[in-house]
């Protein structure tokens, strides 16, 4: 709880440097930025320098401001570079290796966030991670079985030895990272130029070259990070900021509260069968539209103005039926067994004395990314290429499918759920959350919304309560253990449904801001290492 401001991050050390740069007079945004600098370091498994990410921010003023520094295609990509001459797709060619990465967005869209609308040197910003680096940190027990587990990941994608290669890391170990010290210095004294020029770049083109990756000189001059105009729409007397394309996240998110508005959920319940069902439906649909219709809209001509026209929405929901589930036309099924690996996104939420927030989501994609640490420069690639449809219809690692929209081209970004979101109760900042958790992200984050606006939970509550998801396909519920009754699966059974159930799904974190001002952060118990922090 706080009076004043709050970070919310996966990690302890992280929330710690947002405090303190919070506590200078940073604004929200420094905050945003130093925290992400330090997650680089202290979660290397999604932290980052080198994957992409997407910020929403909410000025106390109710003005509002999006960037998007998602990673791109790198120039030389090719629509069909992961199929086999019979035109199949090759396991494992997107996901890891060179191959997989794609031109990183992080370091051009901190530093342009930081240009517009921060406060504080940036130097000061940059520098607790650098220390952090230099020094080395304690790991937690999380993040050390983390790195140990992905030890074979590391040892196939890597011809340059780097600290995360040893037998076995335990908690406690200190984690000395002096070549990310040295790059984050670069790119304290040259801003941009120390990642994308230079050094820093002569040394991931070479990582490049040793691997057979794609990534020139060329396309590193050449990443611009965008500013975007949230997307915003209304829930009853909530509004809701969030990312449009090239995420997803936003448009489904609107697209499944208008298609649920008319229904009195919160006389239902939670776990009322019509809830459940219901919201099901409303996730089959909107994710059915991601497929068909969602991508990069600087390349390619998304209908979002019709994906969120009201009468679309009604007539989305003119073959729901109380009484039976719809049935998801079959293309080809998905695998919610792959999900277990994948969940390495990372989110962070920021509220700052003068009430501006921050929600930042930000990936390496999978675990570590592509595994391929770029040689003496001391951080992760991400593997984001996965993201992009390798083939009509043919999932990626989250069971996504998709079509022509998302489809790879040279400089194009790939299609993300990250779901970065700010909400509005009666014109004044209520909500600021976000989550990693791939595909079912969107979800989390419609289900944790309502668990607070809907059913008047504590955020904590609304946060912790099990979450379940339809992604169209496959056309399955996946279900956290333990969130429904034997009953109410009996009775989803009934009407069709077919349930999975996964051990946990996206990570939230959350900054709840009472009627009294107060502000009560909350991390997942899904993360033992999620953290809170404020004053
Ligand atoms: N890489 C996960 C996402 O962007 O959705």
């Amino acid at each position: 709880m706080g009076d004043t401001a709050m970070v919310v991050s996966p990690h302890p050390l992280a929330s710690e440097v947002g405090l303190d740069i919070l506590k200078k007079g940073g604004n929200a945004v420094d905050a945003a930025v130093a925290v992400q600098f330090a997650l680089a370091v202290v979660y290397p498994r999604a932290g980052n320098i080198g994957g992409g990410g997407f910020m929403v921010i909410r000025f106390e003023d109710g003005s509002t401001d999006a960037i998007d520094y998602r990673e791109k295609a790198p120039l030389a990509a090719e629509r069909d570079m992961y199929l086999d001459s019979a035109g199949d797709v090759i396991s494992g060619l997107s996901t890891l290796g060179h191959l997989a990465v794609g031109v990183p967005g992080t370091v051009d869209g901190l530093i342009r966030a930081h240009k517009k609308h921060g406060k504080l040197d940036f130097a000061s910003l940059i520098e607790p991670a650098i220390q952090l680096a230099d020094k080395g940190y304690q790991l937690t027990i999380t993040e050390a079985e983390r790195i140990s587990r992905f030890q074979q990941g590391f040892q196939d994608a890597n011809t340059v030895k780097n600290v995360f290669m040893r037998d076995t890391f335990l908690e406690g170990h200190l984690l000395v990272q002096k070549d990310l010290a040295h790059t984050l210095q670069l790119i304290r004294d040259n801003g941009r130029e120390g990642f994308y020029a230079g050094e820093t770049a002569d040394k991931i083109v070479a990582e490049m070259q040793r691997g057979k990756g794609l990534i020139a000189l060329e396309d590193l001059a050449q990443y611009e990070a965008q500013w975007r105009r949230p997307i915003k729409g209304s829930y009853k007397n909530f509004n809701i900021i969030s990312m449009p394309p090239s995420s997803s996240g936003g448009v489904a998110l609107l697209q499944m509260l208008e298609m649920i508005e008319p229904y009195p959920i919160a006389e239902w319940g939670p776990r009322d069968l019509r809830t459940v069902h219901l919201l099901t439906e409303a996730e089959r649909r909107a994710y059915a539209d991601r497929a068909e219709h969602m991508g990069d809209t600087d390349f390619y001509d998304v209908p979002l103005d019709r994906l969120l026209d009201s009468a679309y929405l009604d007539s989305r929901m003119l073959d729901f039926s109380m009484d039976s589930a719809t049935v998801s036309e079959a293309i080809v099924a998905g695998d919610f067994k792959l999900l277990k690996e994948s969940f390495e996104t990372t989110h962070t939420s920021i509220v700052d004395a003068e009430g501006n927030a921050v929600s930042l989501t930000t990936t390496l994609n999978s675990n570590f990314g592509s595994k391929v640490m770029v040689g003496d420069a001391g951080f992760f690639l991400n593997n984001e290429m996965d993201d992009f449809s390798a083939k009509p219809g043919v999932p990626n690692q989250f069971g996504l499918v998709g079509t022509e929209a998302n489809a790879i081209q040279p400089g194009k970004r790939m299609l993300s759920s990250m779901t970065p979101t700010i909400v509005e109760k009666d014109g004044a900042l209520f909500l600021v959350l976000g989550a990693p958790g791939g595909s079912t992200i969107i979800t989390a984050v419609f289900q944790v919304f309502l668990n607070v606006a809907e059913f008047g939970m504590d955020l904590s509550e609304a946060v912790d309560a099990g979450r379940f998801h339809h992604q169209w396909l496959p056309d399955v519920i996946a279900v956290e253990k333990g969130t429904f009754s034997p009953e109410l699966i009996e009775q989803m059974e009934a009407l069709g449904h077919e349930f999975r159930e996964v051990d946990r799904m996206a990570v939230i974190k959350a900054i709840h801001v009472k009627e009294d001002g107060t502000l009560h952060g909350v991390g997942d118990r899904r993360n033992p290492d999620d953290d809170a922090k404020g004053y």
